[in-house]
C-alpha cells in the first residue's frame, strides 16, 4: 500500500464482501487508514484480510482501533487453562474439547444464519473472527446480504411488515427454530424491527434470521410463521450470499446490521478454532 488513504481492495465476485491485501494488522495502522478500512466496511459489509499472523493480544488491539471491543462471557475453565492470557475481548469458537468440555461456544457442526446478539438490546455492530485451525472440508461461514434481502421482498410485503417488530431470543440452539412456548425469563430477547435503517450507510436491511427470530409482534402465530418463512427464504436466497472458505490466518469482518451469517458442516473428529472479537454498538437498531 503506498497511501494511507487508499486500500488495496477487491471486490469479492458476490453479492457482497471484499478482499483487502497489503495490510499487516499487527502494527498500528494510520488513522487515514483505519478511516478507508470503516469506509470499506460500511460499503462492501464483509471484509476479508488474508495472511494474517495474529496473537490473541494483537488482533484485540487491532479490533481497539477500529473502535471499542466487546466482552464475552468469562471464557471457560478449560480455555483458562490452555490459554491462561487470552484477552477478556476474545470469545474462541471451536469444537475443541478438554475432558470432554468444550473450549468454545458455538462449538460443533452446522449453524444456521443469524446475527450475532440481535437478542440484546443494543447489540455488537461487528464481528471479527480469526482463524487459527481448521479442518479439511467444511466449517465454511456464509454471509447473506440484507439490503437485498429486504429490496428483494414484494413491496407488499414490505408495506405489511414497515413497522412491525420481531422478537429476537438466544436459546443456544444451532440448526433449530427458537421453540413455541419459550420461557423468556431464561434467555435474552429482545423485540427489534423487521427492517432496519443502518445509520452509516441510511439503507433499509431486512432484521430477521431463522435461528433467533421467534415471531412478529401483534400478529397470530400461523401468519407470523407464515410470514417469517417467506423472508427467511428471501433472506436465505443463494444470489445474496457469500460463502467464505477458511484458510488458516484469515480474518474476516462483518457488518451485523445488514448482513446475517451461517456455517456450514464439518467433520466432528476434526479441529476447528476461531478467534472472535466483536466492536459494541452505541444505539438499539431502528
Ligand atoms: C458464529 O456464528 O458465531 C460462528 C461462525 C463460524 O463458526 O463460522
Amino acid at each position: 500500500m503506498t497511501n494511507v488513504n487508499t486500500l488495496d481492495l477487491t471486490k469479492l465476485h458476490a453479492p457482497l464482501g471484499a478482499e483487502i491485501c497489503g495490510l499487516d494488522l499487527t502494527a498500528q495502522l494510520p488513522k487515514p487508514t483505519v478511516g478507508a478500512i470503516l469506509s470499506a466496511w460500511y460499503k462492501h459489509q464483509v471484509l476479508v484480510f488474508r495472511d494474517q499472523k495474529l496473537s490473541p493480544q494483537q488482533l484485540v488491539d487491532f479490533t481497539t482501533q477500529l473502535g471499542e471491543p466487546g466482552r464475552p462471557r468469562m471464557p471457560s475453565q478449560a480455555v483458562r487453562d490452555i490459554i491462561p492470557d487470552l484477552p477478556p475481548e476474545i470469545m474462541i469458537v471451536s469444537n475443541v474439547r478438554v475432558d470432554g468440555k468444550p473450549l468454545g461456544l458455538a462449538h460443533d457442526g452446522e449453524m444456521w444464519f443469524h446475527s450475532d446478539m440481535c437478542y440484546a438490546e443494543v447489540p455488537h455492530i461487528a464481528t471479527l473472527l480469526y482463524a487459527v485451525d481448521l479442518p479439511s472440508s467444511g466449517g465454511n461461514t456464509k454471509f447473506a446480504n440484507m439490503y437485498a434481502a429486504y429490496e428483494n421482498l414484494p413491496s407488499e410485503i414490505r408495506e405489511k411488515l414497515r413497522s412491525k417488530k420481531a422478537l429476537q431470543v438466544h436459546d443456544y440452539k444451532r440448526t433449530e427454530r427458537p421453540g413455541v412456548d419459550l420461557d423468556l425469563s431464561k434467555i435474552g430477547n429482545y423485540a427489534h424491527p423487521v427492517f432496519v435503517t443502518h445509520p452509516e450507510t441510511e439503507k433499509k436491511a431486512l432484521y430477521v434470521n431463522r435461528l433467533m427470530t421467534a415471531r412478529i409482534e401483534d400478529l397470530e402465530r400461523d401468519e407470523s410463521d407464515a410470514l417469517l418463512e417467506q423472508l427467511f427464504s428471501v433472506g436465505e436466497d443463494p444470489d445474496i450470499i457469500y460463502e467464505h472458505v477458511w484458510q488458516s490466518g484469515d480474518l474476516v469482518m462483518w457488518d451485523n446490521r445488514c448482513v446475517t451469517h451461517a456455517r456450514t458442516d464439518f467433520p466432528h473428529e476434526e479441529r476447528r478454532l476461531l478467534q472472535r472479537t466483536t466492536l459494541v454498538g452505541t444505539e438499539a437498531p431502528r
